[in-house]
């Protein structure tokens, strides 16, 4: 049995979840199903990121205290997480104690690495990064994602020294030691990497207060990415245990906004830490509404929750495992929403489940026990590779091979002409094949996928309602 650490982005806790955020869940699921069900053990961690100058702002806009406003928000998430049936192991809040003290004590550990020096440059409080004079330059100044202009900032602060790690994180991922998926953005990062300058990993207390204080100097508190990162190693007890079980990583789930810190600031602090890297870094494209960002000031924003409760959780997941591309951005229209959810969930799968099952009943034909299903080698290969839209296409083209087995075999002929022994063999054929798809679709619809291991038992009972109603 192999142990299997997934992780996932903490999002920052200043407002409420939204469908993007659902990506990074959903995919870990997926996964952390997939291994279950192959046999693995399985740690999956989950959590909510909520230091920071935006969220500080966005509490003192609200005229609320901040821990209030985390508190709060941080429940929104966790039940968020729970609307959308994922099986996560461990919750972290980064404004636990134990999380702030371990923070510390990793602090402590990369000091060979950090130094004090001035900082003067831009900040953008929405990305909550530093900015580099060459991206200022290339942006007039305002942040394209947050439409803001960047902050000046001249401060005193801490820098931790990345230059001492950039040898070392190009060779591991070139070698892909550390795969970072898709491809592509393994690329871009190599050649972000080239131009990465030591990052500041402090502000000012006079700037900003709400952060982990940083060890023996009560004048700062640590950059909220040094604090959220870490997050992935302190939820297993690092410094003070071994976390050897768990760690590396398997796969750490992120959106491809913020694999470069990911994929340079983290590996360099575990290297730094002397940690192994994480196996595989596997960074999703961003979801747009009609083609556009989603973002409150356009007012495009898809609320999740809206879409669950019309439709049902794994009509949700569906979607956005299927049709948002595992890897690329992807569209989200209701339009495409409805047309996936009539067309294939009721048509194609519904259907499917409905009339096998009502010929199995209506012929009471006596289903064989299952041998142990194997799952096929080519659908494996894509689940191993994270591939998981295309894992996922390939389970519903044996849905759609289904149907058109019914139509071509009509087993209805079968019991008009008397032929008993072949419509038995046909329709016991037919539901050990759909069984088999039901274990591929697990990962992905897991309530369905029990749905249907409960229609399809010894004694079959069509179900009275349709599993996809159409809408
Ligand atoms: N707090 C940081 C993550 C720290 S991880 C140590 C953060 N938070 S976030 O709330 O901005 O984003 C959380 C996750 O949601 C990220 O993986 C991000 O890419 C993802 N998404 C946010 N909006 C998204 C879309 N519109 N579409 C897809 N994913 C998006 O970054």
């Amino acid at each position: 049995m192999n142990k299997i650490y997934i992780t996932t982005a903490i999002p920052y806790v200043n407002g409420s979840p939204h469908v993007g955020h659902a990506m990074d869940y959903c995919l870990a699921d997926v996964c952390a199903r997939y291994h279950r069900l192959i046999g693995d053990e399985v740690k999956f961690q989950v959590g909510t990121d909520e230091h920071g100058g935006k969220i500080f702002k966005k509490a003192e806009d609200l005229g609320v205290s901040v821990e209030d406003y985390v508190a709060e928000n941080s429940e929104k998430f966790k039940d968020f997480i729970a609307k959308l049936n994922v099986s996560y192991t461990d919750f972290i809040r980064t404004t636990d104690l134990e999380h702030e003290h371990l923070c510390q004590e990793i602090w402590k550990k990369l000091e060979p690495y950090i130094y004090k020096a001035k900082y003067e440059g831009w900040y953008c409080t929405g990305c909550e990064r530093f900015i580099t004079d060459k991206e200022y330059e290339e942006n007039h100044g305002v942040c394209p994602d947050h439409q803001k202009p960047y902050e000046k900032l001249e401060e005193e602060n801490y820098y931790f020294r990345i230059s001492d790690f950039k040898d070392q994180i190009v060779k591991a991922i070139s070698s892909d030691e550390l795969l970072i998926l898709p491809d592509f953005r393994k690329k871009e990062i190599l050649k972000l990497i080239e131009d990465s300058p030591d990052v500041s990993i402090s502000r000012p207390k006079e700037q900003l207060t709400w952060g982990v204080p940083v060890p023996d100097d009560d004048s700062q508190v640590m950059y909220v990415w040094i604090d959220a990162l870490s997050n992935y190693i302190t939820i297993l007890g690092y410094p003070e245990k071994d976390i050897s079980d768990w760690w590396p990583a398997t796969v750490q789930f992120v959106g491809k906004d913020i694999l470069r810190f990911h994929a340079i600031i983290w590996p360099a602090m575990l290297i730094g830490l002397g940690l192994p890297l994480p196996k595989t870094i596997s960074s999703h494209g961003m979801i747009l509404v009609d083609g556009q960002k989603m973002s409150k000031s356009i007012g495009n924003v898809v609320d999740p929750v809206e879409v669950i409760d019309k439709h049902g959780i794994d009509a949700f997941r569906y979607y956005f495992l299927r049709h948002v591309d595992t890897f690329a951005d992807s569209d989200f229209t209701w339009e495409k929403f409805e047309n996936a959810y009539n067309n294939e969930l009721a048509n194609d799968l519904g259907n499917l489940v409905q009339r096998l099952a009502t010929l199995i009943a209506k012929n009471k034909i006596e289903l064989k026990k299952q041998d142990k299903l194997e799952l096929p080698e080519d659908f494996r290969k894509l689940m191993d590779g994270f591939e998981f839209s295309k894992a996922f296409d390939l389970a519903w083209e044996k849905i759609q091979a289904l149907n058109k087995k019914i139509d071509e075999e009509k087993p209805w002929e079968f019991a008009k002409n008397g032929k008993l022994d072949e419509l038995n063999a046909c329709l016991n054929s037919i539901a050990s094949e759909l069984l088999l798809v039901s274990s591929m679709l697990s990962p992905f619809i897991p309530l369905t996928s029990e749905k249907i291991s409960e229609i399809f038992t010894s004694s079959v009972n069509p179900p009275k309602t349709p599993l996809f109603p159409k809408q």
